[in-house]
């Protein structure tokens, strides 16, 4: 099979780069190695900046967000006992973020691949890149169904995912890996209970550890506690958990959280990690297989949706305009976006966290910085400004 791009994942990195390319009318084959159910049920975070509504809209899956999307003007952070809430609307003047699940966000592109007719292979196994710097075309190799096919192309996108093929298939003289695990996981629960803030995500610092309340919908809630990774789901009944978060909360949140049980409960480790560079020869990456930010801030979706904004454009340009300066440019401006990204998501969860080896001295410092935050219309402003999601540049 020849085509103009193979994207390697059905992730959201991927099925967005597919709507933008489909409806440039450039040609491509999308490769994934897990069932197109398994790809759905994976739950994650839930809060989409501008950017990236508007890029879902501008590839024609925004009618279900632009109904079912709750906008947050605000933003709360609670910490020595107290909720101190930030206008987003004021601080940017005008721009705000929405609560929309991933899930939901998979769905709809899932949808609309399959309303769109181009091909899209699920269950490919052994999934390998060749010919990635020659002159000709580069080949995907992969087994379907017990059949070993090949794809060729103009250009790969590795949408893969951390654990993707795309990144390994770089020589290693060319990649450099940047990397910071934190010492701590995420508990994160999610229920049938209307969530305890609607219109506000609380990020909470306390003595405790670091909590999370979010949501879904007005009757789907998502709750977060900070945790040793060495701890399993089981050692977390509900009560534990409802109980946990109700005492890492400020007292008025606590008395408005309505528990139930959970429908949902996994524990996940928090990482930041970014790969340089994001091309070679004739591979591209973009999302998760470039990069990874820890989930304070929830910068991860927003972060694959910029990339594949500035991928899908350099690509549309070489094949529909004839020119290659956002090819050329692609890696460095994409960097530029996700160091700034990793920074806050790096910073915001230095500030909520307990970190095991600062103990009160730096609780107190974490407290310092909040107060400023809380006084500093200056502070304020930054802190709003990243969350909302940077300008993207163009290409
Ligand atoms: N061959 C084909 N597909 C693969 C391979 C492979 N060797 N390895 C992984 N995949 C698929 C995965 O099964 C997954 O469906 O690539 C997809 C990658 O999707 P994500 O991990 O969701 O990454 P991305 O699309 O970059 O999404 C970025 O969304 O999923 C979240 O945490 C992620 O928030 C981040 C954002
Ligand atoms: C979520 O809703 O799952 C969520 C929200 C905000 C975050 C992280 C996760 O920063």
């Amino acid at each position: 099979m020849r085509t103009q791009v193979a994207i390697i994942g059905a992730g959201p990195a991927g099925l967005m780069l597919g709507q933008m390319l489909h409806r440039a009318g450039v040609d491509h084959v999308i490769v994934e190695r897990q069932s197109a159910d398994y790809v759905m049920s994976r739950i994650r975070a839930g809060i989409l900046e501008q950017t990236t509504v508007d890029l879902l809209h501008e590839v024609g899956v925004g009618a279900r967000l632009a109904q079912e999307a709750l906008p947050h003007d605000e933003l709360t952070l609670a910490f020595a006992g107290t909720k101190h809430t930030f206008s987003l609307h004021q601080l940017t003047g005008g721009k705000r973020v929405w609560a929309y699940g991933q899930t939901e966000v998979t769905k709809d592109l899932m949808d609309a691949r399959a309303a769109c007719g181009r091909p899209t292979v699920y269950e490919a196994t052994d999934v390998s890149l060749h010919d990635l710097d020659g002159d000709g075309p580069a080949t995907v190799r992969y087994t379907h169904q017990g059949v070993t096919q090949e794809l060729q192309a103009d250009f790969v996108a590795g949408c893969d995912g951390f654990h993707g093929v795309a990144r390994k298939s770089m020589p290693s003289g060319v990649l450099k890996e940047f990397e910071k695990v934190y010492p701590f996981g995420w508990l994160g629960v999610l229920a049938d209970v209307p969530p305890v803030s609607p219109h506000a995500i609380i990020y909470g610092n306390s003595a405790l550890g670091f909590s999370l309340c979010s949501l879904r919908s007005m009757t789907r809630s998502r709750y977060y506690v900070q945790c040793p990774m060495s701890d399993r789901v089981e050692d977390w009944s509900d009560a534990r958990f409802w109980a946990e978060l109700k005492a890492r909360v400020d007292p008025h949140t606590a008395e408005g959280i309505v528990t139930g049980p959970s429908i949902e409960k996994s524990i996940a480790p928090l990482r930041s990690f970014v790969a340089e560079p994001m091309r070679w020869g004739k591979l591209f990456l973009a999302g998760d297989a470039a990069h990874i930010v820890p989930p304070t801030g929830a910068k991860g979706l927003n972060l694959a949706a910029s990339d594949v904004r500035m991928l899908g454009q350099a690509l549309i340009s070489h094949f529909v305009d004839k020119s290659d300066a956002g090819i050329k440019h692609y890696s460095a401006i994409a960097l530029r976006r996700i160091w700034r990204t990793e920074r806050f998501s790096w910073w915001l969860t230095s500030l909520m966290h307990k970190f095991p080896d600062t103990e009160g001295f730096g609780q107190r410092v974490q407290e310092a910085e909040l107060d400023y935050l809380v006084n500093s219309p200056a502070a304020a402003t930054t802190l709003a400004e990243n969350y909302v999601g940077l300008p993207i540049e163009s290409l």
